[in-house]
């Protein structure tokens, strides 16, 4: 009884040791919540970039250096956001220019860009348009091979993150109702892995009832 009492306090330290035993975390902690913490579950996560406190059972998560280099991470440059350590956010500028379509079905159509400040995927065509940024063309006449060179203006005027999904889409004129002929979403990194910036781009269109593709030109300017 006694020797298994003994082995079991002895673990229990081990553990404490292996899993709790951070002194600055739990100084930063005690700093932060003005009592003692517990030493299992007070520790340092995601090269610093988060702090566990646990303070009498309840585990409080911080995020730290916000914005700022993982201060775990020896020569990196990911940064801390929202607790994690990530590669930092890239901004830059984009231009967009709707040049033509090539489509299986002559028809009278226009084209329709949404720019999203975010990765956040869509389902085509795009319903709900609050999140986008919009350019459009005037609608071609009758054809296969609609042509607007339309260079969407105001779109350089933002920063956007590189991870921004720019979705096209072409839209059919009907004497009732316009028409989804089709579209292609993709985040800028995608669009540029395509071709260098400010070349002619070939999109496939999808999901709508012509088919063919979209010739966009990208330019992509990093901040
Ligand atoms: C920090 O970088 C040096 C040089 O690259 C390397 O030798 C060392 O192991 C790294 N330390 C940690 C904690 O990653
Ligand atoms: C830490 O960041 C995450 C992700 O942005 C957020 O959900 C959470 O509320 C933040 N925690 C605190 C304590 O601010
Ligand atoms: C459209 O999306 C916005 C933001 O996600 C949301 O607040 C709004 O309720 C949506 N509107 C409709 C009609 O679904
Ligand atoms: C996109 O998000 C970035 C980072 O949050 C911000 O700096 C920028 O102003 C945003 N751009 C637009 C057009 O909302």
């Amino acid at each position: 009884m006694n020797t298994l009492f003994a082995c079991f306090v002895a673990s229990l330290a081990v553990a404490q040791v292996a899993l709790g035993d951070d002194p600055l975390a739990a100084a930063k902690c005690r700093s932060l919540h003005h009592v003692d913490v517990e030493p299992v579950g007070t520790q340092y996560m995601n090269q610093n970039c988060e702090l566990d406190c646990n303070v009498h059972g309840t585990v409080y998560h911080h995020n730290m250096s916000e914005g700022l280099a993982c201060p775990g991470l020896n020569a990196t440059k990911n940064v801390c956001i929202g607790g994690k350590c990530v590669a930092p956010i890239k901004l830059g500028y984009i231009d967009i220019e709707m040049s033509s379509a090539s489509l299986a079905k002559a028809v009278s159509a226009y084209a329709d860009v949404c720019l999203q400040n975010s990765s956040t995927t869509v389902e085509l065509p795009i319903v709900n348009r609050t999140t986008c940024v919009t350019c459009q063309t005037k609608v071609a006449p009758t054809s296969t091979n609609p042509i607007w060179g339309v260079v969407c203006t105001g779109s350089h005027n933002f920063q956007w993150v590189q991870e921004s999904r720019v979705t096209f889409e072409l839209w059919e004129q009907g004497s009732g109702k316009n028409t989804f002929g089709g579209g292609a979403s993709l985040l800028i990194t995608e669009l540029l892995a395509h071709g260098d910036s400010h070349k002619s781009i070939q999109l496939s269109l999808a999901r709508g009832d012509n088919s063919g593709k979209m010739t966009v030109m990208v330019t992509w300017t990093p901040k």
